[in-house]
């Protein structure tokens, strides 16, 4: 489990937001932002899971905007981290962090209205195990997303140290049916790969963003994106 361990560093955890999520990356960071907003909206007074929150990026922004939100991570030192986010920006008293580990999550069923986990679903040693416990402590709505796997990211995913795991849109779809959830919708964006982003400036960043939103508004650029936003919802 790569995945899991990778995460428990302190250096890791210290480093995780600027690496990924400064110059070009704040693009990387906005969209994702965009897609859990659009997803999960209403907001105010809904009761939300986090799950593999790490450094709260998600967690902190729902909390701001009035949603009862839980956000739950196997590493303490990625825990730590958000803790510190939320108090910096005078939330730390409207959500709760809490460790605990996806395939066992430690709520009744149906306890939640949406559960979501960003960025985890390439690093889950057991997907199936992961969506089953998420769906069964939901009402009704699980987001999350995908790494593809026919994408530029094949290019470097091999090479990650933590591990990552790419899936079809076939896989991905299975993955929901399989979990008693069905597909409400799903996005597609980032032909060119976050990679990419994280290497250069936002001034560089900035135009090549205009041109993969372009593409991805095509059959093509859908087919070849990197990364899939999954909007699953409980039947009836
Ligand atoms: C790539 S980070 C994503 C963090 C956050 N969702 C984001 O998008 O910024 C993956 C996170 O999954 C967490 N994780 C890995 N395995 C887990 C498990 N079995 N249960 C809960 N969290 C886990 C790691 O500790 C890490 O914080």
């Amino acid at each position: 489990m790569k995945g899991q361990e990778w995460y428990q560093e302190n250096d890791v955890a210290e480093a995780y937001d600027d690496k990924r999520f400064t110059g070009g990356g704040q693009f990387i960071d906005r969209r994702e932002k965009e897609a859990v907003l659009d997803a999960l909206a209403p907001l105010e007074g809904k009761r939300i899971l986090e799950v593999a929150c790490g450094t709260g990026r998600f967690t902190v922004m729902l909390a701001g905007r009035g949603a009862d939100i839980v956000g739950m991570d196997i590493s303490e030192a990625m825990l730590e981290q958000g803790r510190r986010k939320a108090a910096a920006t005078g939330v730390g008293g409207d959500l709760e962090f809490m460790q605990g580990d996806a395939g066992r999550l430690p709520f009744p069923d149906d306890h939640f209205d949406a559960v979501f986990a960003m960025r985890f679903f390439h690093l889950a040693p057991d997907p199936e195990g992961f969506i089953r416990e998420m769906r069964r402590v939901t009402k009704r709505q699980v987001f999350f997303d995908t790494f593809n796997r026919y994408s530029a990211r094949s290019v470097y995913n091999w090479a990650l140290p933590m591990g990552s795991r790419l899936y079809s849109g076939r896989e991905a779809r299975e993955l929901v049916v399989g979990s008693g959830l069905e597909v409400a919708g799903v996005d597609h964006d980032f032909v060119l790969p976050y990679g990419f982003y994280r290497a250069i400036s936002r001034r560089v960043a900035s135009p090549f963003r205009a041109l993969d939103t372009s593409l991805g508004e095509t059959a093509v650029g859908d087919r070849i994106a990197s990364v899939s936003y999954w909007d699953a919802r409980v039947p009836g």
